[in-house]
């Protein structure tokens, strides 16, 4: 059985669908990234693999955005579903 967190068949590279589905698995891997990024930071006084690592860090959340405008394009839908929480949070007290 495949996970989910497995690629997917890229049998039908021009099939939208499939390839939002890869952008949604690769934001989870930037995500999983940037927490692996956060404990490492937190595990050293190094000061030089604080700031490599913080640099780096940076990276995959401007990768996290990369890839959400890729699924936006791809999805538009997600885009107006991802706007709405957005906004909902926003105005929470
Ligand atoms: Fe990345």
């Amino acid at each position: 059985m495949r996970s989910v967190f497995s690629s997917l068949n890229v049998s039908n590279k021009n099939n939208l669908t499939l390839t939002a589905q890869n952008a949604r698995l690769d934001i989870i891997g930037e995500l999983e990234a940037i927490v692996m990024y956060q404990n490492h930071f937190d595990a050293t006084d190094d000061q030089d693999a604080r700031k490599t690592i913080a640099d780096i860090m940076e990276e995959e959340k401007v990768h996290v955005g990369q890839l959400f405008g890729l699924l936006f394009k791809l999805d538009p839908e997600s885009k107006v579903q991802f706007e709405k929480g957005y906004t909902e949070f926003m105005q929470q007290d």
